[in-house]
Protein backbone atom coordinates (compact mmCIF):
# COMPACT_ATOMS: atom_id res chain seq x y z
CA UNK A 1 0.00 0.00 0.00
CA UNK A 2 1.17 3.54 -0.84
CA UNK A 3 1.08 6.57 1.52
CA UNK A 4 -1.35 7.66 -0.85
CA UNK A 5 -3.68 4.93 -0.66
CA UNK A 6 -3.14 4.65 3.23
CA UNK A 7 -4.28 7.89 3.89
CA UNK A 8 -7.55 7.72 1.54
CA UNK A 9 -8.45 4.58 3.67
CA UNK A 10 -8.33 6.46 6.66
CA UNK A 11 -10.19 9.41 5.59
CA UNK A 12 -13.03 6.99 4.17
CA UNK A 13 -12.91 4.62 7.34
CA UNK A 14 -16.17 4.31 8.87
CA UNK A 15 -15.00 0.92 10.86
CA UNK A 16 -16.26 3.51 14.41
CA UNK A 17 -18.36 5.80 15.21
CA UNK A 18 -15.37 8.55 16.07
CA UNK A 19 -15.19 9.93 12.12
CA UNK A 20 -18.79 11.32 13.25
CA UNK A 21 -17.70 13.95 15.93
CA UNK A 22 -14.23 14.45 14.35
CA UNK A 23 -13.28 17.69 12.80
CA UNK A 24 -10.46 16.01 10.94
CA UNK A 25 -8.66 13.31 10.50
CA UNK A 26 -4.98 13.15 12.38
CA UNK A 27 -3.43 10.81 10.19
CA UNK A 28 0.37 11.49 11.10
CA UNK A 29 2.89 13.55 10.69
CA UNK A 30 7.51 13.60 9.81
CA UNK A 31 9.64 11.72 8.33
CA UNK A 32 8.61 9.05 6.50
CA UNK A 33 12.17 7.23 6.20
CA UNK A 34 12.73 8.22 9.98
CA UNK A 35 14.37 5.72 12.04
CA UNK A 36 12.35 6.71 15.08
CA UNK A 37 8.54 6.63 15.52
CA UNK A 38 6.45 8.43 18.81
CA UNK A 39 3.00 6.94 18.70
CA UNK A 40 0.23 8.77 21.27
CA UNK A 41 -3.15 7.87 22.43
CA UNK A 42 -5.37 10.15 20.13
CA UNK A 43 -5.75 13.74 19.21
CA UNK A 44 -6.94 16.09 21.26
CA UNK A 45 -8.42 19.54 20.53
CA UNK A 46 -6.12 21.18 18.91
CA UNK A 47 -5.34 17.96 16.87
CA UNK A 48 -8.16 17.47 15.54
CA UNK A 49 -8.83 21.14 14.50
CA UNK A 50 -5.68 21.25 12.89
CA UNK A 51 -5.39 17.63 11.26
CA UNK A 52 -1.68 17.55 13.10
CA UNK A 53 -0.92 15.27 16.06
CA UNK A 54 0.68 16.81 18.96
CA UNK A 55 0.12 20.44 18.43
CA UNK A 56 -1.95 21.48 21.59
CA UNK A 57 0.01 21.84 25.01
CA UNK A 58 1.15 18.54 25.50
CA UNK A 59 2.72 18.45 21.51
CA UNK A 60 4.49 22.10 22.49
CA UNK A 61 6.21 19.94 25.87
CA UNK A 62 7.47 17.10 23.81
CA UNK A 63 8.99 19.44 21.11
CA UNK A 64 10.54 21.38 24.10
CA UNK A 65 12.12 17.66 24.95
CA UNK A 66 12.75 16.58 21.49
CA UNK A 67 14.95 19.58 21.38
CA UNK A 68 16.16 19.69 24.89
CA UNK A 69 17.94 16.37 23.32
CA UNK A 70 18.97 17.47 19.85
CA UNK A 71 16.73 15.30 17.99
CA UNK A 72 14.31 17.66 15.62
CA UNK A 73 10.39 16.96 14.81
CA UNK A 74 11.35 17.16 11.11
CA UNK A 75 13.71 14.03 11.29
CA UNK A 76 11.03 11.66 13.56
CA UNK A 77 7.36 10.27 12.44
CA UNK A 78 4.70 11.07 15.03
CA UNK A 79 1.68 9.25 14.91
CA UNK A 80 -1.67 7.69 17.15
CA UNK A 81 -3.06 4.69 17.76
CA UNK A 82 -7.00 6.90 16.72
CA UNK A 83 -6.71 8.47 14.16
CA UNK A 84 -9.73 10.62 15.26
CA UNK A 85 -10.25 12.62 18.63
CA UNK A 86 -12.30 11.02 20.78
CA UNK A 87 -15.14 13.26 22.06
CA UNK A 88 -14.17 15.39 25.24
CA UNK A 89 -10.79 13.85 25.38
CA UNK A 90 -11.59 10.09 27.00
CA UNK A 91 -9.64 7.47 26.86
CA UNK A 92 -9.69 5.88 23.57
CA UNK A 93 -12.10 2.39 23.67
CA UNK A 94 -10.87 -0.79 23.11
CA UNK A 95 -13.26 -1.38 20.17
CA UNK A 96 -11.95 2.10 18.52
CA UNK A 97 -8.42 0.76 19.15
CA UNK A 98 -8.94 -2.46 17.61
CA UNK A 99 -10.62 -0.23 14.75
CA UNK A 100 -7.70 1.51 14.05
CA UNK A 101 -4.46 -0.47 14.81
CA UNK A 102 -4.46 -1.71 11.44
CA UNK A 103 -3.55 2.06 9.86
CA UNK A 104 -0.86 2.32 12.64
CA UNK A 105 -0.04 -1.28 11.55
CA UNK A 106 0.38 0.13 7.64
CA UNK A 107 2.00 3.19 8.88
CA UNK A 108 5.04 1.13 11.03
CA UNK A 109 5.52 -1.44 7.45
CA UNK A 110 5.98 1.74 5.48
CA UNK A 111 8.26 3.67 7.50
CA UNK A 112 10.21 0.99 8.92
CA UNK A 113 11.33 2.62 11.67
CA UNK A 114 14.30 1.07 13.79
CA UNK A 115 12.67 2.10 17.52
CA UNK A 116 9.17 2.84 18.08
CA UNK A 117 8.47 5.05 21.52
CA UNK A 118 5.19 5.12 23.09
CA UNK A 119 4.28 8.25 24.56
CA UNK A 120 1.87 7.25 27.48
CA UNK A 121 0.23 4.21 29.13
CA UNK A 122 -2.73 4.00 26.48
CA UNK A 123 0.27 3.67 23.42
CA UNK A 124 2.53 1.68 25.59
CA UNK A 125 -0.36 -0.80 27.00
CA UNK A 126 -1.29 -1.20 23.63
CA UNK A 127 1.71 -1.60 21.77
CA UNK A 128 4.31 -3.11 23.94
CA UNK A 129 2.08 -5.55 26.64
CA UNK A 130 -0.85 -5.00 28.30
CA UNK A 131 0.12 -4.95 31.29
CA UNK A 132 2.50 -2.11 30.69
CA UNK A 133 3.19 -0.12 34.22
CA UNK A 134 3.85 3.38 33.04
CA UNK A 135 5.65 4.37 36.05
CA UNK A 136 8.30 1.03 36.52
CA UNK A 137 8.59 0.86 33.14
CA UNK A 138 9.20 3.96 31.51
CA UNK A 139 12.51 4.43 29.86
CA UNK A 140 13.54 0.60 29.42
CA UNK A 141 14.49 -0.17 25.96
CA UNK A 142 13.52 -3.43 25.04
CA UNK A 143 13.86 -5.25 21.41
CA UNK A 144 10.56 -6.81 20.04
CA UNK A 145 10.61 -7.96 16.63
CA UNK A 146 12.14 -5.62 14.10
CA UNK A 147 12.56 -2.90 16.27
CA UNK A 148 13.59 -1.46 19.62
CA UNK A 149 10.55 -0.36 21.56
CA UNK A 150 9.99 1.53 24.97
CA UNK A 151 7.68 3.78 26.19
CA UNK A 152 7.76 7.49 28.11
CA UNK A 153 5.56 9.25 30.18
CA UNK A 154 2.93 11.10 28.18
CA UNK A 155 3.64 14.92 27.65
CA UNK A 156 -0.34 15.58 29.10
CA UNK A 157 0.98 13.84 32.47
CA UNK A 158 4.12 15.98 32.97
CA UNK A 159 1.92 18.88 32.35
CA UNK A 160 -0.46 17.94 35.45
CA UNK A 161 2.26 16.71 37.41
CA UNK A 162 5.82 18.25 37.19
CA UNK A 163 7.58 15.52 39.34
CA UNK A 164 7.89 13.51 36.81
CA UNK A 165 9.88 15.59 34.32
CA UNK A 166 13.29 15.13 35.77
CA UNK A 167 12.33 10.79 34.56
CA UNK A 168 11.01 12.08 31.07
CA UNK A 169 14.57 14.21 30.34
CA UNK A 170 15.98 10.88 31.41
CA UNK A 171 14.05 8.39 29.01
CA UNK A 172 14.52 11.06 26.19
CA UNK A 173 18.69 11.46 26.73
CA UNK A 174 18.87 7.33 27.05
CA UNK A 175 16.47 7.20 23.26
CA UNK A 176 19.00 9.56 21.87
CA UNK A 177 21.99 7.94 22.84
CA UNK A 178 20.72 4.86 21.59
CA UNK A 179 20.04 6.61 18.23
CA UNK A 180 23.54 7.81 18.26
CA UNK A 181 24.86 4.29 19.70
CA UNK A 182 23.09 1.96 17.33
CA UNK A 183 21.53 3.71 14.44
CA UNK A 184 24.03 6.14 13.61
CA UNK A 185 22.75 9.56 13.99
N1 LIG B 1 -2.29 13.55 22.93
C1 LIG B 1 -2.06 12.48 22.14
O1 LIG B 1 -1.96 11.36 22.62
N2 LIG B 1 -1.94 12.68 20.85
C2 LIG B 1 -2.02 13.88 20.27
O2 LIG B 1 -1.88 13.96 19.04
C3 LIG B 1 -2.24 14.98 21.11
C4 LIG B 1 -2.38 14.80 22.44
Amino acid sequence: MTWEQLEGRCRECRKCALCQTRTNLVFGTGNRQADILFVGEAPGEQEDLKGIPFVGPAGQLLDLYLEAVGISREQVYIANILKCRPPRNRDPLPEEQDACMGYLREQVKLIRPKMIVCLGRISAMRLIKPDFKITKEHGILQKKGDFVMTAVYHPSALLRDASKKEDMYRDMKRIRMYLDEYVGR
